[in-house]
């Protein structure tokens, strides 16, 4: 269940739509990213004995970034630059020092990443079913594993000090309502 505090704007699936190719090279980037920041994770102490979770986490964002890439392919889409995202570098930008404030933090961030993705995947799955069927249910197909991303790393800042992630979940999530409504011109996910 999602506790998110802002829905997605108005002018965003609209935007998402008018440019598939566009999004695809951007979704391809965000696996691709996703799967890093589980590696990543695995350098914190605290999160020792969670690796092969991480792996685990790592290797199926590993295998949605192929499923993007055989569809770019299919499409006869050439893969593309990855353009920035300024919700995700906002949500960064607030990560504290310290080792285990910037593990928690960190754990939070991608857990609001995995669900945002997860909450957008499902408006995709459902707004493309008359449109473009193939992509409809490839969304759709995701939408659970996101999901389970994102509870699994805010169960894992739970496990480091659950006062302290309880706290700075709900600044997250303050800061996730805020950042999502500036407006984005592009064509992207986040
Ligand atoms: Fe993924
Ligand atoms: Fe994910």
């Amino acid at each position: 269940m999602l506790m998110l505090r802002e829905p997605v704007p108005a002018h965003w699936l609209p935007r998402v739509l008018s440019d598939i190719p566009a999004v695809l090279i951007d979704h391809a980037h965000l696996e691709r990213k996703a799967a890093t920041s589980a590696i990543n994770l695995q350098k914190y102490r605290d999160l020792y004995g969670r690796v092969d979770e991480l792996n685990a986490i790592a290797i199926e964002e590993l295998q949605h970034f192929q499923l993007v890439l055989a569809l770019l392919k299919r499409r006869g889409i050439p893969f593309g630059q990855p353009i920035p995202s300024k919700w995700i570098s906002g949500m960064m930008r607030s990560v504290r020092p310290g080792v285990r404030f910037q593990a928690i933090d960190h754990l939070l961030v991608f857990a609001l990443v995995e669900g945002r993705s997860c909450e957008k995947f499902q408006m995709l799955g459902e707004a493309l079913q008359r449109v473009d069927a193939e992509l409809a249910q490839f969304y759709a197909s995701l939408v659970e594993s996101e999901g389970n991303h994102y509870a699994t790393y805010i169960l894992m800042a739970r496990g480091i000090d659950a006062a302290e992630a309880d706290r700075r979940l709900d600044f997250y999530l303050d800061l996730d309502a805020q950042l999502i409504r500036e407006p984005n011109p592009l064509p992207m996910l986040h």
